[in-house]
């Protein structure tokens, strides 16, 4: 999409670059600066220089926890004192860690509903912070009803993982800590499920750099994204994705919709088979463990789509998200072979 971003008013989105420094503001304390690198064996490979930003590193393994955080401690802020304060979330796995460590950091309870084929690292993550885990059928619509039900219960308040204007606040935090640590970068890929990473992004990078492009990366089997793009109206996946990258199996949204409409650049699909061809390339060429929803945006980059808009837009600079590094250590073995 041919943008010129200084018309967009961000305001119109309820969200706006103040929110997202008040966010950084609120969670710094509490979140890691994660490292941005850079390899030769990409810079050799793909026509710009490609910059990494590790949120692999980020507590919990994934930038989820810049969200979580950021809602629970502004939830905590308003509901002094906490002692009955108790957050409900449904999620496959990163997003319900996250919660669980926020929460606990925080001083309040929490119950994540996960869907019974969530890895069991994450799981066992979620266990490990000291949240309760209840789990339903994988689809979207029984874990909406098992966290309608649990909320009644608890008279918890929810925290959705992406359609949350605090939880986007949180996760554009990554776009603001990425052009701080490269300031001229052109283009920023991220992966998009929820899209809560990418409406964050886009809002703070957009922002501070109206010119930079910000593009997304998705499983072509839950090409929710791409599709609504073509068509400029929100089509979610109709059943669950079968796709190996667990993160990106849900759909974009009605809060994350308009944003990403109006201020993503193009979105990037790619296969099942170059998500592990390059997780697996990850781990060789920089020793890095990712997550297969990692994978995804570096597969995007690597892609003849990509390298035909590195030449039509002139990258140069290109940052990548790698998203999270959440991984059950027992697949590896099938993943690597
Ligand atoms: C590792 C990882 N990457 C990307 C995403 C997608 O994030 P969002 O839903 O904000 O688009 C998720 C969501 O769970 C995730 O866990």
């Amino acid at each position: 999409m041919d943008l010129t971003t200084t018309s967009v008013n961000m305001k119109d989105f309820g969200i706006e670059l103040k929110d997202v420094q008040q966010a950084h503001e609120r969670v710094k304390r509490h979140t890691k600066i994660t490292p941005v690198m850079d390899f030769d064996y990409f810079d050799n490979k793909v026509s710009c220089k490609l910059y990494f930003k590790c949120e692999l590193f980020q507590k919990t393994g994934s930038f989820k926890f810049r969200g979580a955080i950021n809602s629970v401690s502004k939830l905590v802020e308003k509901e002094a004192p906490t002692d009955n304060v108790t957050v409900v979330t449904h999620s496959s796995g990163n997003h319900g860690q996250a919660v669980a460590l926020a929460a606990k950091l925080c001083h309040v309870k929490a119950h994540i509903v996960m869907p019974s084929n969530a890895p069991t690292c994450k799981v066992n993550g979620v266990k490990g912070y000291g949240a309760t885990v209840i789990h339903c059928f994988p689809s979207e619509r029984a874990r909406e009803e098992e966290a309608d039900k649990v909320i009644k219960e608890t008279n918890g308040c929810f925290i959705h993982s992406s359609q949350s204007l605090d939880v986007i606040a949180g996760q554009g935090t990554i776009g603001l800590e990425l052009l701080e640590q490269v300031a001229d970068l052109d283009a920023i890929v991220a992966p998009v499920g929820g899209g809560g990473m990418l409406s964050g992004i886009c809002i703070a990078a957009k922002s501070i750099k109206p010119s930079i492009k910000v593009y997304a990366a998705e499983p072509i089997n839950a090409d929710d994204c791409a599709r609504s793009m073509k068509a400029h109206k929100l089509l979610p996946n109709e059943k669950t994705p079968d796709t190996v990258a667990d993160g990106l199996r849900v759909s974009v949204g009605p809060v994350t919709w308009p944003i990403l409409h109006k201020l993503l650049d193009d979105v990037i699909v790619v296969s099942e088979e170059e998500i592990l061809d390059n997780l697996r390339l990850m781990l060789e060429k920089t020793k890095l463990l990712i997550e297969p929803s990692s994978a995804v945006g570096v597969a995007a980059v690597r892609s003849s789509r990509f390298n035909h808009l590195i030449q039509e837009q002139n990258l140069k600079k290109v940052g990548v998200v790698l998203c999270g590094g959440n991984i059950d250590i027992s697949k590896l073995k099938a993943i690597l072979k």
